[in-house]
């Protein structure tokens, strides 16, 4: 029984007593908080895309060509008449939503993984924690729910086992490899500031708290600053595995019983070799048009991945996600779940946890009342008879 839609009400009885919320109520307006509010340094790091940023703006323009043609008197509008639930990977979700692994939250706020943790659980959602985070993997495993792992499978099998292997201890329930960035891409906004949050030491917890990582080290890192520029310079030489392969998806399924998802996925041929090599699910995904400037639309490449592994994996996707609609058009599409970016990072960096939940409970609302009033009484109603193009 879903109860997003709450959050409606909740703000119209606060306007009776003369409240109104002091956040945005949209994702716009959220990122152009974040872009007067936060430190310059943070939202480059978050806004920035690749070179142009025309793909990151053709995530968006993709959902333009869909509408939804809503069906009428479906009872799915009153009281409990929604459940949004779903399970994905073997993970109960009470919406099928979970936050995109976004890197270095610390640069954002402090504590930013924990809390998303924290509130996401809260919420019955799920979280996704990057392997370049400012918090550790046991330290988000204590607090998080429902988590998945996001794997950037470091150029060493010995340091990426013991990462997921520290992730399965600590409670994650599937590990996600994201394949698109054995190198960051050419983003303008950092390079003009030029900010690279991991030299700064920020983003590399998880490398520091690793005894395969330490051990590679001739000085605890916490010694001395010299110390510190050593482990940063270890970091750099062992963060990009050039020579992956969709084979040694073998290994990642020797070391862990988890799920395994591969993200980053946007030709439907490479989505057969991932689930042909062991993959259980694909994330269609262009990191939210950061990496591959010119790329396809991730909503553009969903239909064709879902035609040509929907049978036998569950296809996520993420870039481009804004509003309830948004979901909701993906979902319809062939999408199991969607991976949330963004907006989250913008109200976290506004106004920490609660800016996070608020931005969270927006997207949640939003797709409550929109899979309602279109007839729907969960994500199992979802389906191309649904939607329309339009040119
Ligand atoms: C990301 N993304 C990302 N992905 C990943 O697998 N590991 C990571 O560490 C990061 N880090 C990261 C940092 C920041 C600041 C952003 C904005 C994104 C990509 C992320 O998981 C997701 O694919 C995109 O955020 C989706 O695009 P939108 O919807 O946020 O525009």
């Amino acid at each position: 029984m879903s109860g997003f839609i709450d959050f409606q009400n909740e703000i119209y009885l606060g306007g009776l007593g003369g409240v109104v919320p002091e956040l945005p109520m949209t994702a716009a307006g959220l990122e152009a908080r974040a872009a007067a509010e936060l430190d310059p340094v943070a939202y480059a790091y978050v806004a920035g895309s690749a070179s142009s940023e025309r793909t990151a703006a053709a995530n968006r323009s993709a959902f333009d060509r869909y509408r939804i043609v809503p069906r009428m008197l479906r009872g799915t509008t009153g009281p409990g008449a929604r459940d949004l639930s779903v399970e994905v990977l073997g993970t109960r979700l009470a919406a099928p939503v979970l936050t995109a692994p976004i890197g270095v939250l610390g640069l954002v706020y402090d504590g930013g993984e924990v809390i998303a943790a924290e509130v996401t659980k809260e919420l019955g959602i799920g979280t996704v924690l990057s392997t370049a985070a400012s918090s550790t993997i046991e330290e988000v495993g204590a607090a998080a729910d429902a988590w998945w792992y996001q794997l950037y499978w470091p150029n060493d099998d010995e340091l990426a086992r013991s990462f997921v292997t520290r992730a399965e201890r600590a409670g994650a329930e599937a590990i996600v490899v994201t394949v698109d960035t054995p190198m960051l891409g050419w983003r303008p906004r950092d390079l003009e500031l030029a900010h690279l949050p991991f030299l700064h030491g920020k983003g590399i917890a998880n490398y520091l708290s690793d005894p395969v990582f330490l051990a590679k080290l001739s000085a605890p890192p916490q010694e001395s600053a010299e110390a510190m520029r050593a482990a940063i310079l270890t970091w750099a030489g062992l963060f990009g595995n050039h020579g992956l392969r969709p084979a040694d998806l073998a290994h990642l399924r020797e070391w862990t019983d988890l799920p395994i998802a591969v993200k980053g996925i946007l030709h439907p041929d490479d989505a057969r070799q991932m689930v042909d090599a062991g993959a259980d699910a694909v994330v269609v995904s262009n990191h939210g048009g950061r990496q591959v400037d010119g790329s396809i639309a991730a909503l553009d490449a969903l239909p064709a991945v879902v035609a040509t592994v929907g049978d036998r994996a569950d296809v996520l996707f993420d870039s481009g996600v804004r509003t309830g609609s948004d979901l909701l058009i993906a979902l319809a599409l062939g999408a199991k779940a969607v991976l949330y970016g963004r907006p989250w990072a913008y109200g976290l960096g506004i106004a920490g946890r609660d800016g996070m939940r608020h931005a969270l409970r927006l997207l949640l609302a939003d797709f409550d009342s929109a899979l309602g009033l279109s007839g729907c009484a969960g994500p199992a109603d979802l389906n191309r008879s649904l939607i329309a193009t339009v040119r």
